[in-house]
């Protein structure tokens, strides 16, 4: 996030307000001007539903920049050993998320005749390419390097993703954390990408369960864990909300991104950030 830098007003500072706000405003100091100058419809004459179009997408970017933001400073506080602050950031984000969820809705409002009206102008552009979107996928532990194909032509995204990617997930870091405190949390062995299960997983989730078992013991890690898995559920429903808004919209037509459509983005309900968050709950007993 971008500050000034010299912690004075660049409007000046003599003001009958007093110093350091001569001339700030609330229009002035969220650039609301320049903000407004921002949608600018590919359809000529502009068809009324366009700006719907672009301001629902750059409201989603501007959260999604908020919420990498946040998911940075978890990050940190879990490696200052700080579940309980990486636990307050944790819940501003899963108050985004919920929004999100809904926020999608807001195009059932648009008649898919309508969409029709412009969206032949909006080819190759696609969700496909929503670099913010994919950060934070991969923070969250969502990783196929098939995703980076499509910033191949964006530089500067090309190079936030591969860092993305290298970097170790919310979930490593939580076990990095979790093993500093004595748990024993074998790495995964990979082979459950190849079609196995992973041997390793049953020794995690027997370890995790003690979050669980004991969570007056271990509070502020099962507050920390149980925040993890509402980002995921909740990523879970994004994809559930918007894929229904999609079929509503659409139907099956091919998305402007060059995928299937529908049946694309079907195909990837099934993904977990936290795979064994949500498994150790079938091995619970009381
Ligand atoms: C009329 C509204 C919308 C339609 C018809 C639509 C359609 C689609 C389709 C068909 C795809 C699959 C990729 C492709 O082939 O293009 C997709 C992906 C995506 N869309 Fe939308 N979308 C809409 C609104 C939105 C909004 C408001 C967002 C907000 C961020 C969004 C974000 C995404 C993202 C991030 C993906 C990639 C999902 C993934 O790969 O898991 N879409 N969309």
């Amino acid at each position: 996030m971008t500050s000034e830098s010299s912690g004075k007003s660049k409007e000046g500072s003599n003001s009958e307000y007093g110093a350091g706000h001569t001339s700030l405003s609330y229009n002035s100091y969220l650039m609301v001007d320049q903000l407004k100058e921002l949608q600018v419809c590919k359809s000529d004459p502009a068809h009324h539903d366009e700006p719907l179009f672009i301001i629902i997408h750059q409201t989603y970017e501007l959260w999604f920049k908020l919420i990498l933001h946040e998911l940075d400073t978890v990050v940190s506080m879990m490696r200052a050993n700080n579940p309980r602050r990486a636990t307050f950031y944790m819940r501003r984000i899963v108050q985004i998320m919920r929004v999100l969820v809904n926020q999608i809705h807001i195009l059932e409002t648009m008649s898919p005749k309508d969409f029709l009206g412009f969206r032949n102008l909006l080819n190759p552009a696609s969700g496909f390419q929503s670099s913010q979107f994919r950060e934070v996928e991969f923070m969250a532990g969502l990783r196929e390097p098939r995703m980076l194909e499509h910033f191949a032509k964006d530089e500067a995204s090309f190079k936030m993703l591969q860092r993305r990617f290298d970097d170790p997930s919310l979930g490593d870091v939580f076990y990095e954390l979790l093993r500093t405190h004595g748990f024993t949390l074998p790495p995964s062995t990979g082979t459950e990408s190849g079609g196995g299960p992973d041997p390793n997983q049953v020794a995690r989730i027997n370890e995790l369960k003690k979050l669980y078992d004991e969570p007056d013991k271990y509070l502020d890690f099962h507050d920390l864990a149980e925040r993890l898995l509402d980002l995921d559920e909740l990523i879970l429903l994004w994809r559930t909300h918007h894929v229904t808004v999609v079929e509503r919209i659409i139907g099956f037509k091919p998305g402007t991104g060059g995928s299937e459509g529908v049946g694309y983005l079907r195909s990837t309900l099934n993904k977990k950030c936290f795979p064994d968050l949500w498994q150790l709950r079938t091995y619970l007993t009381l």
